[in-house]
């Protein structure tokens, strides 16, 4: 029996999340789902975001099925994302953008996966009060830390068959830090002869990628552009409740959706599962549950093609239970 510690997260967090865990469940794998609450309600319960408890289990256990935390700006509250990112040195954070069937956007063939820096750049949180009117903030980039992710990169295409990584930068204004994320890759490119790899600038990356977004396959980039990237890529293929991510590290593994704690929509039963069912499903490759993954993604096409259960977000007016009630009646 393998061990899954799961935390239910704040806002739509415990909504999506028991029913991801119900659609698992369903499966009858040899997994077993330690449910702990974290965030503003635990928090309020036991006056910490992240109980002692979760750490320790999440260190029995080295695997983690995450719901979406809220962040409150400007309370003196440290990202639990980026503290779990940081504490599990979970320096990948992959983040899959690929076309469902039947959902309305512009492009049909999108499969782009971002391989996002996860533990450096401007989120250390070394921000300095130089005075009242001025803040200093450092990014942080480091030869480790961009080789690791220019690697999982190009292993990763070479794994799965994949053509070409593009390196996305601010090397021309940003010369020494994304100057050497940039050359880092460009050396480890080398070793990938098979791969194509190329580079390009931030700015113009996000024009081309709502123009031409088919010329892309996989991206590597700093932690920041990564962010903000990849929720263009969720846009692509029709939403945020759509992409999931997977934060890698030697030791631990973090499955999560890329979206927020979507205060706006909390507590409706409006929120769309798939984002987090998505991500359970990288969990379920992670694990060698690779045809029970592939049953869940196939269950999520047959209820998407036939149209009429969905969530708001992606045109229909099911709740959060119908639609997966719909996806767990095809398994
Ligand atoms: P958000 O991703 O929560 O929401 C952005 C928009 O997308 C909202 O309109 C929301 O209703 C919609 N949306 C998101 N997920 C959806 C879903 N599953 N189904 C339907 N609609 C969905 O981003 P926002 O509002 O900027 O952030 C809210 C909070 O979440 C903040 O405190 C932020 O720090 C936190 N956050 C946490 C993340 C995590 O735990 N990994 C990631 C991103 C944000
Ligand atoms: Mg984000």
């Amino acid at each position: 029996m393998r061990n899954i510690t799961v935390l239910k997260g704040d806002g739509i967090g415990p909504e999506i999340c028991s029913e991801v865990v119900r659609v698992l469940e369903t499966l009858k794998l040899d997994l077993n789902f330690e449910m702990y609450e974290v965030g503003e309600a635990c928090y309020e319960a036991c006056g910490e975001l992240i109980p002692q408890a979760v750490f320790d289990s999440i260190e029995n256990n080295k695997i983690v099925l995450k719901a979406p935390i809220t962040t409150p700006i400007g309370k003196g509250f440290k990202s639990l994302n980026v503290q779990l990112r940081n504490k599990y040195n979970l320096y990948q954070n992959i983040r899959p953008a690929k076309s469902l069937p039947n959902i309305d956007t512009p492009f049909k063939n999108i499969d782009i996966i971002t391989f996002r820096e996860n533990t450096e750049d401007l989120y250390i949180g070394e921000e300095v009060q130089i005075d009242e009117n001025t803040v200093h903030a450092i990014k942080l980039i480091t030869r480790e830390a961009s080789t690791n992710i220019a690697k999982a990169a190009f292993e990763y295409a070479v794994a799965n068959g994949r053509k070409k990584v593009t390196c996305v930068h601010k090397a021309n204004i940003l010369k020494l830090s994304d100057g050497l994320f940039l050359s880092v890759f460009n050396e480890v490119a080398k070793e990938y002869p098979q791969i194509e790899a190329n580079t390009m600038i931030v700015d113009n990356t996000c024009m081309q990628l709502v123009m031409k977004p088919e010329q892309f396959d996989i991206m590597v980039m700093p932690n920041l552009y990564g962010d903000i990237v990849s929720d263009l890529t969720s846009g692509l293929i029709g939403g945020l409740g759509l992409l999931p991510s997977a934060n890698l590290g030697e030791d631990f593994a973090m499955f999560e959706a890329v979206h927020g704690s979507a205060p706006d929509i909390a507590g409706q039963n409006k929120a769309n599962p798939l984002a987090l069912l998505l991500a359970a499903c990288l969990m379920l490759d992670y694990l060698e549950y690779r045809d029970e993954a592939t049953k869940i993604r196939n269950a999520i096409d047959e209820v998407l093609k036939e149209g009429s259960v969905r969530t708001a977000d992606i045109g229909g007016s099911a709740s959060t239970t119908e639609f997966t009630d719909a996806i767990i009646a095809k398994l």
